[in-house]
């Protein structure tokens, strides 16, 4: 069988852009899957999504500092760019752009994004500083890149509902698009993370969407939502969760917390594991 053709990789965002700039002359459409790496299934189900939605697909891999808390994971967070580019190359995408921290945060740069509202909610609330981390990379992306469509997952449904918001308020002409969580076949959803879960956790992680299941369940057959949120509370820390930071019910959109269903609405939760913190979320009704 022939070898996979190795994915072009570009460092600098001048690179990036001569070779966007070369399909753009060429008529081609382009999407774009921002990652942090350490590629599991659920990024290359965007990749998928982008490469069967436009004529090129750039990925870009950059663990960005300015959205990780003082005391968070940055240091020890899993870098494997060599099998994330040999991943890419097997599925044929067409650009990675790798760029080091000096290219994203020149000397002097000092500009941030900030979303207030919908950015100081639920994973706001628990990590001070982390959406305006990601807005102001995100944003960053989408100029240098400029694509048509950029894919996010569902499993970060405050971030995607985050980007969604700055992209409209600064006319960033960039289609958003959002694409289903990916799970193991007992339902943990899949994240970089759950590579810090030893065999116990593991075990115990799944119980976050069970819970989630059942008490979206539960709301959606008429249950008060305040006693569902605490009996899954209850039930977390019965399944070995060993801190809840929140389980909410909150707007699907502007996740403002809600207590019916008048209106579409998304059941979120964070809770610890050991040192592991695991986020996850379901539609609700
Ligand atoms: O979801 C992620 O991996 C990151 O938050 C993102 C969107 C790539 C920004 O660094």
């Amino acid at each position: 069988m022939a070898a996979d053709k190795p994915i072009e990789r570009v460092r600098t965002v001048a690179d990036l852009r001569a070779r966007i700039g070369e399909w753009r002359k060429a008529g081609l459409s382009v999407g774009l899957v921002p990652t942090m790496g350490a590629l599991h299934a659920g990024h290359l189900s965007l990749v998928e999504r982008s490469m069967a939605n436009t004529d090129r697909t750039c990925v870009t891999l950059f663990v960005n500092p300015t959205q990780f808390g003082p005391n968070e994971d940055f240091s020890v967070y899993p870098r494997s760019e060599d099998a994330d580019a040999a991943q890419l190359s097997a599925l044929g995408a067409h650009l990675l752009f790798a760029p080091d921290t000096a290219e994203m945060y020149p000397e002097g740069a000092v500009t941030k994004v900030t979303v207030p509202g919908i950015g100081d909610r639920l994973e706001g609330a628990f990590r001070p500083g982390f959406f305006t981390g990601v807005a102001t990379v995100v944003t960053k992306l989408l100029l240098q890149s400029l694509p048509d469509v950029a894919f996010f997952g569902e499993k970060d449904f405050q971030q995607y509902r985050v980007i969604q918001r700055f992209v409209a308020d600064l006319d960033i002409p960039v289609r958003i698009e959002a694409c289903p969580i990916v799970r193991e076949a007992d339902g943990l959803a899949l994240s970089s993370r759950n590579a810090y879960l030893d065999e116990n956790e593991r075990r115990a992680a799944p119980a976050l969407f069970a819970v989630l299941e059942l008490t979206s369940r539960r709301i959606a057959e008429g249950a008060a939502a305040a006693d569902a949120l605490e009996a899954a509370r209850h039930e977390l820390a019965a399944a070995g969760f060993t801190k809840v930071d929140y389980v909410e019910l909150a707007d699907a959109e502007s996740l403002e917390p809600v207590s019916g269903l008048d209106r579409p609405a998304r059941l979120l939760a964070a809770a610890w594991i050991g040192k592991t913190r695991l986020i996850d979320n379901v539609a609700v009704g």
